[in-house]
């Protein structure tokens, strides 16, 4: 009988998947916590979570038991009747963002869309037809026509010209180049931006959070959407469920999906205030978005999070790897930036080659991104112990990189 609970033996035949990835020559068949294994069973400790996606962790016994219960008793109907999980997860999300609305997608970029289209309409609403959206240098809001075009890395978007002209850039943190385009920009409609920015080398603003503040005063001023990219900075990994929440502030429009499902493909637009109700009946959808199955897991998650009191242990274990890759690289000239799970290490050269030596020569799997940032987002829930493990395999690598 097929054995359909194994991954089929990969052969030398030449690969049929579109060549869109730089792969790392390693796979994984299964995980646990905070670790990954081949098949040969070498044990690697992962210090990456999928990119800020397995917050709790690979083969989480609770996420995976619901989602097998779910499997068997109904994954999907569609969203043209309700859906019971559905409407909880959407309660349990409004209930620990502060947020009214949400409408579930499937992706990150999928989330950013619904975020554009909410601005669009929302212009389109005070007949300002292709309003602009304000977004920032460095950005990441994903790889489909609208949210490549509101991405601020040039690499992302060659080749697919025409971009959607609703973008307008500015210096991330940069106020002052706001005011400026909104004195000759009457057509502006929203500001978009990452709390902090993952991708572009996780980057806070100068002034820190206050950014968010100065970013909700101008949007109240001009009459604008405030809309929050945490795709990657959701669900916890900063410490808090959102990053907004270091500060006393609420957007109009939140995007998260990542951590969202563990692992399970789900994302989510969240509304408050000015944008609630933008989208009416007929303006958008998706026919997988929120499925009994996918908003089970959602449920689940939350549920996890706080029952493990993983953001807490995020913001805790976090700031003790940020202290810890200080000190211990404190004769050398690197830039540690810490918030929860999610940590960047600037290095004073690339360092790109160091995601193959962790591998191969620690068992460590971490990422670099910008060229000269390693980046670290670690489950949420990782314990002390592993913290420790992360740190005395990443240090000596860093120290002997930089000679
Ligand atoms: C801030 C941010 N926005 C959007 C995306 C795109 O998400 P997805 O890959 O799920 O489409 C990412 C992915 O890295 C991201 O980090």
């Amino acid at each position: 009988m097929t054995q359909y609970s194994k991954a089929p033996v990969q052969t030398n035949q030449p690969s049929h998947l579109m060549q869109t990835y730089a792969r790392q020559p390693i796979a994984f068949v299964r995980g646990r916590g905070a670790y990954l294994y081949t098949e040969d069973g070498t044990e690697y400790l992962d210090a990456l979570s999928g990119i800020a996606v397995c917050g709790l962790g690979h083969a989480h016994p609770v996420i995976a038991a619901a989602i097998a219960d779910q499997a068997q008793t109904l994954i999907h109907t569609s969203n043209l009747y309700e859906i019971p999980w559905q409407t909880a997860a959407a309660q349990k999300l409004a209930e620990i963002s502060g947020m009214d609305e949400v409408f579930f997608a499937n992706s990150g970029a999928e989330a950013n869309e619904g975020a554009i289209k909410i601005a669009r309409k929302y212009g389109n609403d005070k007949d300002i037809l292709n309003g602009k959206i304000i977004v920032a240098e460095k950005s990441f809001h994903g790889r489909t026509l609208a949210t490549l075009s509101a991405t601020g890395n040039a690499k992302v978007q060659e080749g697919f010209a025409p971009l959607v002209d609703s973008f307008l850039r500015v210096p991330y943190g940069d106020i002052d180049a706001i005011e400026k385009l909104a004195l000759t920009h009457p057509d502006i409609v929203a500001i978009f931006v990452e709390p902090i920015q993952g991708e572009g080398g996780v980057n806070t603003a100068p002034q820190g959070f206050q950014y968010l503040q100065q970013l909700r005063d101008l949007c109240d001023q001009h009459d604008w959407l405030l809309m929050l990219d945490e795709v990657q900075t959701g669900n916890g990994r900063t410490g808090k469920y959102f990053a907004y929440q270091h500060t006393n502030i609420r957007p109009d429009v939140v995007t998260t999906a990542k951590g969202l499902g563990n692992g399970f493909p789900i994302g989510a637009v969240l509304t408050s205030a000015k944008a609630v109700g933008v989208l009416a009946a007929g303006n958008h959808g998706s026919t997988y978005g929120g499925t009994a199955l996918g908003s089970r897991v959602v449920c689940t998650v939350i549920d996890c999070l706080v029952d493990e009191a993983a953001i807490l242990n995020a913001a805790k274990i976090g700031q003790y790897l940020a202290d810890e890759f200080n000190r211990r690289l404190s004769v050398h000239d690197v830039n540690v930036r810490g918030f929860g799970m999610m940590i960047g290490i600037e290095l004073p050269k690339d360092c790109a080659e160091l995601v193959a030596r962790a591998r191969d020569e620690k068992q460590l799997i971490i990422n670099v991104t910008a060229g000269n940032v390693v980046r670290l987002l670690p489950p949420l829930n990782l314990t002390q112990a592993e913290a420790d493990q992360v740190l005395d395999r990443l240090v000596p690598l860093i120290e002997d990189f930089l000679g």
